[in-house]
């Protein structure tokens, strides 16, 4: 069943007020809920309550015992009567320890945790679960003292003390108005991090970081993460903290990254523990990117939230603008922006083009959790961000100013922020709506004219947004791209920088006056999601790699130089080697002064992205090319790689800019010369391997080791497995370098994993180290004899009766069928046909494989 954004009805009844009262333990924990309810039309109705999984033990209307009720599936239905208010209350029973859907309140580790987003309230009690219905919450928890000495919840604790029987209980209060979903309640033995955080209006914050015994001491960097951003977000758009105390608990069961319940995130250990023994520098920005995230989520999430859940992308996309901007500021703008594009491309960009595509505001779904996605997350950013673009700095602030001015407290929608920034910003956004209803990644086709008598030169544009389910005819959007023209032999400086918004299906911008067609930089910092489709020889590309002065420019100059030698080797046909390793060789003699950008520079592209430039992938082609490109490159260069290996590792323990990136170009540079087939790389990675004095330096040895068949892999696989078979964390590297591996045998080595005695279908983070890394090898997922798909099919039909979000997740690979030939396509429908038979298929499953078979 489907349910349709044009059918949202506002609720007939409010819930102003709530009382929760939790006798707390794992495997049975008794919940009442009294909702002061109040009716909001005239005519009588009864109060409708959602639930999942639950039966009311009793039911009481204003104190008394209640029997005007009934249950109508899973809701439960009370008639009220022609009362307007009352307080209704619910007895229910549930089982966390038996909550393997990590939805509801759960059990992880032996502590309590809850997770609500989007519909799991309904799995602690009945209640309207919908995001426009807003209540004050008082939450009294009861439990064990000793197993559970940690009682937290929303807002501030205002009340604690001893119970009978070895019990303790604490009573908390959150003042602000807020929807189910944000509800949140930890139960635990738990250890704190404690700081203090005083907001610009002076006000003084305490700060705790709650983690396992053991834990704390890898808590600093998220905890310096959290005030940074508290501080990024005064400076930046003006937002203070609200409540007196900030809590993070840490939990390792958990479906996605964290979440953003008011005054107490919940987090997946992967996102706040970290140092240098065992987290990457990657690690370390994944940190500090999602703490910011949840954190920002106070005010475009909590303060204004969402009035359905086709409005997702409202707090989504903005606060993954918002993170993006933070960690931009924190770090290196260009690489963040490379990093974030990439993402992009190979997340968003596939779904854009397959069976699951949907705007970034979806007109349909039948299991919400389907939608937290690359397009309403990552695209969603980018939508914002070209607002961001079009309004420039000032002005754009000045309409976040209002919309959180203006609906702060509400459940507002999508048209509400883009009224918003119209009106503070003064942009015109009538037609720029339509990025928030039309899918596809739209295609831009641009050429360059120059009439060599009068010099002037011309750019011609074309826009063309493709059909996608149900979307068969699309019009064009405003497409801002930031552009500039170079004149190769000029002297003098160069005329600056344009914003073009192109409106229609056809835009000629006039360039000026050039003695020779002019080199075009095109979407400059990538300033709208679009592919652009523009033909250019490898001399004008590899020119702009190394002359452009725009970063972002410069990258996507030599990615592109490296996509076409690869595209045309895959079809047989010469390309421009030469010219990459020139481009390369340039590049490289920047690396003093930006490590980090010139690794993610001169990097290939992925399997994947050189298959999205196809029409039939072939994933064994690609690899093959790929591979021999990086043994070109590896040779040609040999020196240079081993120089940067030679200098050393700046010490794991420094994490600037640029010793993180001298780390990412010596990971860069092993692999380089691991694809030269070198006699002594083994000898070499095992060494970087044993002596790295930090996670950066030994995963990526690790990794390179993990391609080939050395007696240095297995030596120095089992000694990671040895020295972190206790850090959960660390272990999901260990499965994770294995999946991803170049050797033929992975699919087998996969399912070895699976039955290793260290994994487990129960931990959504070790499900997706091992499967997720599976589906990420372009060339073993797509092995010719089905063998990955099968092995996915099997994950999925295995998983889904215990984890159906995370058991969905891993579905879409198999819907990109259409994208290659036809004995794998009628492979990857077969397996989709298979899932699909199974008897008792979630919802969540359902939607996924039945929309990817019809693709
Ligand atoms: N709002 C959370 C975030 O953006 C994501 C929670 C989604 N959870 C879920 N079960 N679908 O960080
Ligand atoms: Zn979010």
């Amino acid at each position: 069943v489907s349910i349709h954004r044009g059918d949202y009805r506002p609720p007939e009844w409010r819930v102003p007020d709530i009382a929760l009262d939790f006798r707390l333990d794992l495997a049975e924990t008794s919940v009442t809920a009294a909702l002061a309810v109040e009716r909001d039309i005239e005519t009588p109705s009864p109060l409708v309550l959602h639930g999942d999984g639950l039966t009311p033990e009793a039911v009481r209307v204003d104190g008394e015992v209640w029997n005007d009720w009934r249950m109508d599936g899973s809701d439960l239905i009370v008639d009220l009567g022609d009362r307007t208010a009352a307080t209704v209350e619910v007895d229910t029973r549930i089982d966390p320890s038996a909550n393997t859907q990590l939805m509801g309140l759960y059990a992880s580790n032996n502590m309590l945790c809850t997770q609500c987003e989007a519909e799991g309230f309904r799995r602690i009690t009945f209640h309207p679960d919908r995001p426009d219905v807003l209540s004050r919450y008082k939450v009294r928890m009861e439990a064990d003292k000793t197993r559970f000495p940690i009682l937290l919840s929303n807002g501030n604790c205002i009340d604690k003390g001893a119970g009978e029987g070895g019990k303790h209980w604490a009573l908390w209060e959150d003042p602000w108005p807020k929807p189910s979903y944000l509800f949140a309640l930890v139960a635990g033995d738990l250890v704190v991090n404690r700081d203090e955080f005083v907001t610009m209006s002076g006000r003084k914050v305490e700060l705790g970081i709650w983690v396992r015994a053991g834990d704390e001491s890898r808590t600093g960097h998220a905890m310096q993460a959290l005030k940074n951003s508290m501080a990024w977000d005064e400076r930046v758009y003006g937002r203070e903290y609200d409540l007196d105390l900030f809590n993070i608990v840490a939990v390792s069961d958990f479906n996605m990254g964290a979440m953003e319940n008011k005054g107490l995130n919940i987090f997946n250990t992967r996102y706040i523990l970290a140092d240098p023994d065992t987290a990457t520098d990657a690690d370390y920005d994944g940190v500090e990117g999602v703490v910011a995230h949840e954190y920002f989520h106070n005010w475009s999430g909590n303060r204004i939230t969402c009035r359905d859940w086709f409005q997702l992308s409202l707090k989504e996309g903005f606060t993954v603008y918002r993170d993006q901007s933070f960690s931009a500021d924190m770090g290196s703008p260009a690489v963040k922006r490379i990093e974030d594009v990439r993402l992009l491309r190979a997340a968003q960009f596939p779904e854009d083009a397959g069976p699951l595509a949907h705007p970034i505001r979806p007109d349909s779904y039948q299991e919400i959790s389907n939608f937290y996605t690359a397009t309403v997350y990552n695209k969603g950013a980018e939508i914002i961000r070209m607002m961001a673009t079009m309004a420039g700095p000032e002005r754009f602030r000045k309409g976040t100013d209002l919309y959180f001015d203006r609906h702060d407290g509400e459940a507002a929608t999508c048209e509400d922020f883009v009224r918003a920034i119209e009106d503070g910003a003064g942009l015109d956004l009538k037609q720029f709506r339509l990025w928030y209803s039309q899918a596809g990644t739209p295609r831009v086709t641009a050429r360059v004219e120059h009439d060599a008598a009068s010099g002037a030169a011309q750019l011609h544009l074309t826009q063309n947004v493709p059909p996608t389910p149900g979307q068969p005819v699309k019009v064009p959007m405003p497409i801002p791209l930031r552009i500039k023209a170079f004149d190769r032999s000029a002297t003098a400086t160069q005329a600056g920088e344009q914003l073009v918004v192109l409106h229609d299906a056809e835009t000629v911008v006039p360039l000026g006056q050039f003695a020779a067609s002019p080199q075009l930089s095109l979407n400059r910092g990538f300033s709208a999601p679009v592919i652009i489709d523009f033909e250019r020889g490898a001399d004008e590309l590899g020119w702009l790699a190394a002359h452009d002065d725009d970063p972002f420019a410069r990258y996507e100059a030599l990615q592109q130089l490296m996509l076409d030698t690869l595209v045309a080797a895959v079809s047989g046909k010469p390309g421009h080697r030469q010219a990459v390793i020139d481009a390369v060789a340039e590049t490289l003699r920047g690396r003093e002064a930006d490590p980090a950008f010139v690794a993610e520079a001169v990097l290939l592209p992925s399997e994947a992205f050189i298959g999205d430039q196809m029409l039939t992938v072939d994933p064994d082609a690609i690899r093959r090319e790929r591979l021999a490109l990086q043994d070109a490159i590896g040779a040609a260069l040999e020196s240079e790689w081993r120089s940067i290996l030679a200098e050393g590792a700046p010490p794991a323990s420094i994490l600037s800019r640029k010793a993180k990136g001298g780390r990412r170009l010596r990971g860069v540079a092993l692999a380089y010369l691991a694809a030269t087939d070198r006699a002594d790389v083994p000898s070499l990675a095992f060494t970087i391997f044993s002596e790295a004095d930090g996670m950066t330096e030994r995963q990526a040895a690790l990794a390179t080791l993990a391609h080939g068949d050395s007696d240095e892999r297995a030596h120095a696989l089992d000694i990671f497995y040895q020295r972190y078979r206790d850090n959960p964390l660390v272990l999901d590297k260990w499965f994770q370098v294995q999946a991803w591996s170049m050797r033929p045998d992975t699919v087998d080595a996969v399912r070895a994993l699976a039955q290793h005695p260290d994994f487990t279908l129960t931990n959504p983070n070790r499900v997706r180290a091992l499967y997720g890394a599976l589906t990420g090898n372009q060339a073993a997922f797509h092995q010719a004899d089905g063998a990955g798909y099968r092995t996915i099919a099997d994950l999925v039909i295995a998983l889904d009766p215990k984890n159906p979000q995370t058991a969905a997740r891993m579905i879409p690979p198999l819907g990109r069928w259409k994208r290659f030939d036809e004995a794998r396509a009628a492979m990857m429908k077969a397996e989709l046909d298979r899932i699909l038979a199974q008897p008792g298929l979630s919802r969540d499953v359902t939607e996924q494989a039945s929309k990817s078979l019809l693709g």
